[in-house]
């Protein structure tokens, strides 16, 4: 397995693997890798001649108050755990060489970003839509690989490219989970032993706001209501975003009908855990 730092090095690597028809599974990673990652990467391997992973804590996308400084790196851990799972080369840019001074290009996937989770996070997704754009110029995947887990992130990349008319695909995976259900998350070393063993709290209750729809539930406020009655079972956990859209839009509903996804953010002290679950309205 290759590390490659340097921006041009990616470059020609990408264009003499595309040149010799061979096709590029990427997974685009700000590292401290789980198995979330590593069903991605595991994924891209079934598929590819190559397998590419980015390891990059992208300033842009974090808020002035946020974890950016206290972000885990465990690059050598991580580099093991990747090439074990299939990966061939980790593209490992610096921050200085991503974003030289005197840039002044940023990708807004307007209408996506600014909202649900961007009305939180403040330019957090035009920092996400930046960084994946240059990515997918350096990297030249055939094929991107991207986690359910973040729904909304999933939604704006697929958008980005049929935009920009990027020539990949963007293929959507399914949320990897711990046993008791709480997602995978390189955030979840924040939590303490007693918050971890409240976390789980948001999964059941995304699970409880769908059985509400399967068992007949049509109105966003009744979904909304039981979701909050179940997260308020967890003494230390505060919801702190809870939004019912349109699977593919990602517009609130609230009447409920065809491809719903249900979006949740819950602090756990200082840590802020999201998730989310789809249900197809019977
Ligand atoms: P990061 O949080 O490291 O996640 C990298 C990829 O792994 C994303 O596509 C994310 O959705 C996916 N992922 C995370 N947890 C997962 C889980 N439990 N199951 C399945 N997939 C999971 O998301 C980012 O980095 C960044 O915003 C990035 C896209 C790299 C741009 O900087």
């Amino acid at each position: 397995m290759q590390i490659i730092r340097s921006l041009g090095r990616m470059v020609k690597a990408a264009q003499s693997a595309r040149r010799a028809g061979k096709t590029i599974g990427f997974v685009p990673t700000m590292g401290a890798l789980h198995e979330g990652h590593l069903s991605l990467i595991r994924a891209a391997r079934r598929a590819h001649d190559v397998v590419i992973v980015s390891i990059f804590v992208n300033p842009l996308q974090f808020g002035p108050r946020e974890d950016y400084r206290r972000y885990p790196r465990p690059f050598r851990r991580d580099s093991a755990l990747a090439k074990r799972a299939g990966c061939d080369v980790i593209f490992a840019p610096t921050a200085a060489a991503m974003y030289p001074a005197g840039r002044r290009t940023i990708v807004d996937v307007t209408g996506l970003s600014e909202q649900l989770e961007g009305a939180a996070r403040p330019g957090h997704f035009r920092g996400v839509a930046t960084v994946v754009t240059k990515l997918f110029h350096l990297v030249q995947p055939t094929t991107a690989y991207v986690g359910q887990k973040d729904y909304q992130q999933a939604r704006l990349i697929q958008r980005l490219v049929e935009d920009l008319n990027l020539p990949l695909r963007v293929k959507v995976l399914p949320t990897v989970r711990e046993r008791d259900g709480l997602a995978m998350s390189s955030r979840n070393v924040y939590l303490t032993a007693e918050q971890r063993w409240e976390a789980p709290v948001l999964a059941r209750a995304l699970r409880a706001a769908a059985a509400e729809i399967h068992r007949g539930t049509r109105r966003a406020s009744t979904v909304r209501a039981r979701f909050a009655r179940a997260i308020a079972e967890a003494p230390h956990a505060r919801l702190d975003r809870l939004d019912v859209v349109d699977a593919s839009t990602l517009q609130p509903l609230t009447r409920l009908r065809g491809r719903v996804a249900i979006l949740a953010a819950v602090r756990l002290g200082r840590t802020r855990l999201i998730d989310n679950i789809l249900v197809a309205v019977p």
